[in-house]
């Protein structure tokens, strides 16, 4: 499956990367739009992946904790895509970008059903963390790169 890496720029694709967020990290669990969000949103680096059509299926979000440290966040593939290798390609260009920008160590919190996924892409659990929504255990996860 032809899919196209980039980063949003046009408010048109920043609504479509906010709205796969909310759809797949946030409107499962009856929360808000807009709760999708935080105060770091302008600081951060932000990715999507587009079919050949130009619908986004995948996004996800990078910010920079310290000199030396990256953490992604917010990653979400739509669920009639998962599985085709978009979430993959998201990280690998997450990380590239971690080095380009000389942070070699990158964190996570992963929602438990994602653990297997990160690990899959080289990632370690390092501790149980929070639950989300009361529900959603999360693990925190390290890679140096
Ligand atoms: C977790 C998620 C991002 C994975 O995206 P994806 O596009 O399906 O992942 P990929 O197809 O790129 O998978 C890469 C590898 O991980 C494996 N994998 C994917 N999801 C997995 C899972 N939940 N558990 C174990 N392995 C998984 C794939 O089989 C593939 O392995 P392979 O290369 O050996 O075939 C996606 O399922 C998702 O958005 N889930 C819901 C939201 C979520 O949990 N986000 C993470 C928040 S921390």
């Amino acid at each position: 499956m032809p899919i196209t890496i980039k980063q949003p720029k046009t408010p048109e694709e920043f609504a479509q990367y906010f709205d796969l967020r909310w759809r797949v990290l946030r409107a499962p669990w009856q929360q808000p739009a807009g709760s999708e969000k935080d105060t770091l949103e302008d600081t951060c680096i932000h990715i999507m992946a587009c079919d050949d059509a130009g619908a986004v299926i995948g996004v996800a979000r990078l910010q920079f904790n310290s000199d030396s440290e990256a953490q992604i966040r917010y990653m979400a593939v739509d669920p009639e895509y998962c599985r085709n290798g978009v979430g993959r390609k998201i990280v690998s260009a997450l990380e590239a970008i971690a080095l380009e920008n000389k942070r070699n160590h990158i964190i996570l919190d992963a929602r438990e059903p994602a653990v297997g996924f990160y690990e899959k892409l080289g990632y370690t659990v390092t501790e149980k963390t929070y639950l989300l929504f009361d529900c959603i255990q999360h693990y925190r996860m390290q890679k140096i790169i």
